[in-house]
């Protein structure tokens, strides 16, 4: 414990509601603090809208002073057993509780829990930087409480227990994944015994349910740079007990002379290069997860070296065990991600060869709206160091790009028109003008912009005669001899470079 530092936060908290609280606190003679994460965020300048407030003596009472003085449109839950109370009031959440001891059992998080000074409840929690509280009495309002140097910390960008680190780990083990979520999403260092002593207690992650860690691998997924956590997580041995799929990525294989890339490190660099440019947490688990079929198909051979044939396919087959498994939801999300494993080589694929309409269309069709994402996908996928080699990948996925523009527009300006028009349905029907040829054309229409047919002649053909049969009509001629638009004539080709 350092000698406490004087400094004053009052312009950090110069707000009505912290007035409003210490006024409250002040006339029931309770020593009141904003404490934990609101004051870590405070000062680093996050936002953050819970605000979490100790008191020295019950924070029920103090809850529920403050609860009738906030008045109208304030609901307050109160729980008895935790002694502590909840007030929501518009958009503010504010959380108090008495200030708190306590002492763990090996076998569980829960603790057992006494009444403490405000020394004792900053002593229990899990880092410096969460270990500081502001008063809000009168008397000292904005005083900063940092018995553990937290400010400096932060200045330094250190996460570091307060107390022994094996302590604080072992007392509760999802503290080592808040570790490194905080080096993650403040992009801090974790102090070199704080991280040895996660190494040591790793195992201990095993009574921390799988939701608490989904929760913290997704904020640790939505970080600017997510592969510090992942990182943190593969140096400190908790990635193999959490996540061994991830894990049996790790390492690089030879033979003789012939290696592959350490495909570990490879994800972390996709991902990266997702995160830079897309806030979609799916498609950073995607890109996690992308090459997770890698070791399951890995294989040795004398002429081609190591090779990992069909991993895209096995891989998206593995997605809905790995969302069991970490608790990731099982729904569309789930599928999304499922889907553009299988994809992501696709479009690397496309560019290796010539790129024709229909080529590009198919896959377009594939993806359907998760097209965009594709292509960030596997544009993140090209981390090659040859830097000549990584700019003709991403040259020719501009034009790929380019090609699904233009196809898009063409098949825009298609479904202005009906594929077969109304003259050629009067003579296969042999109908005269009138109201039964503009529903055929207008159903036909409606299915071509709705995507239930492919944009072919012969789709629309189908579609016409069995629509026509729906309404009693057969056909009596054949229809025009055209060939089909969307296959031959305008399929153009284009050779990319090589
Ligand atoms: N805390 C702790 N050990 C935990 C969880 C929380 O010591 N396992 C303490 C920390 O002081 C923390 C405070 O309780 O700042 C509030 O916890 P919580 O609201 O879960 O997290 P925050 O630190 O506010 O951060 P975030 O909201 O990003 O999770």
């Amino acid at each position: 414990m350092i000698e406490q530092q004087k400094s004053n936060l009052s312009g950090l908290i110069d707000r009505r509601i912290f007035h409003l609280v210490g006024e409250t606190a002040d006339s029931l003679s309770r020593e009141c603090y904003v404490v934990g994460g609101y004051v870590r965020d405070l000062i680093i300048g996050r936002h953050s809208k819970d605000i979490d407030f100790v008191t020295v003596g019950a924070g029920i009472s103090v809850a529920e002073a403050v609860a009738s003085r906030l008045g109208k449109g304030t609901h307050i839950s109160v729980f008895r057993n935790f002694g502590t109370a909840q007030v929501k009031h518009r958009d503010l959440e504010l959380e108090f509780v008495g200030a708190r001891r306590e002492s763990y059992d090996r076998g569980s998080r829960k603790p057992v829990v006494e009444d403490g000074s405000l020394d004792d409840d900053l002593a229990r929690r899990d880092f410096t930087i969460n270990a500081m509280a502001i008063c809000v009495n009168k008397s000292r309002f904005g005083e900063l409480v940092d018995r553990y140097d937290g400010l400096g910390d932060i200045r330094r960008r250190i996460i570091r227990t307060p107390l022994d680190p094996d302590i604080t780990f072992s007392d509760d083990p999802l503290r080592m994944m808040r570790a490194i979520r905080f080096a993650t999403q403040l992009d801090f260092n974790i102090l070199p015994e704080t991280l040895d002593a996660i190494a040591r207690n790793a195992d201990r992650i095993g009574i921390i349910s799988r939701e608490r860690i989904a929760d913290e691998l997704n904020k640790i997924m939505a970080s600017p740079k997510p592969s510090i956590g992942w990182e943190l997580l593969n140096r400190t041995g908790l990635l193999d007990l959490i996540f061994p799929r991830l894990a049996a990525l790790r390492g690089i294989d030879r033979k003789g002379t012939r290696g592959h890339k350490d495909n570990f490190y490879h994800t972390l660099s996709v991902l990266d290069n997702v995160a830079a440019v897309s806030d979609n947490l799916w498609l950073r688990w995607a890109a996690l997860l992308h090459d997770i079929g890698k070791p399951v198909v890995k294989h040795y051979d004398e002429r081609l070296g190591w090779t990992f044939h069909n991993h895209d396919f096995v891989g998206s087959k593995m997605i809905p065990e790995i969302f069991r498994s970490l608790r990731l939801p099982l729904n569309e999300k789930m599928k999304y991600v499922r889907k553009l494993v299988e994809l992501h080589m696709r479009p690397i694929a496309l560019v290796e060869d010539i790129v024709t309409d229909s080529a590009v269309r198919r896959l377009a069709n594939y993806a359907e709206d998760d097209l965009a994402d594709l292509m960030i996908l596997a544009r993140a996928d090209i981390t090659s160091r040859n830097e000549e080699k990584k700019a003709r990948f991403l040259r020719n996925f501009d034009i790929v790009e380019e090609k699904f523009r233009d196809i898009s527009a063409k098949d825009r300006e298609r479904n202005r028109k009906a594929i077969i028009r109304g003259d050629e349905i009067m003579h296969i029907f042999g109908l005269p003008q009138g109201p039964q040829v503009g529903i055929l054309t207008k159903r036909l229409l409606q299915a071509q912009r709705d995507d239930e047919i492919r944009p072919t002649r012969q789709d629309a053909l189908d579609f016409i005669y069995a629509v026509a049969a729906e309404q009693g009509l057969s056909p009596v001629n054949e229809p025009f001899d055209i060939s089909d638009p969307a296959d031959t004539p305008e399929d153009s080709q284009v050779e990319l470079n090589q």
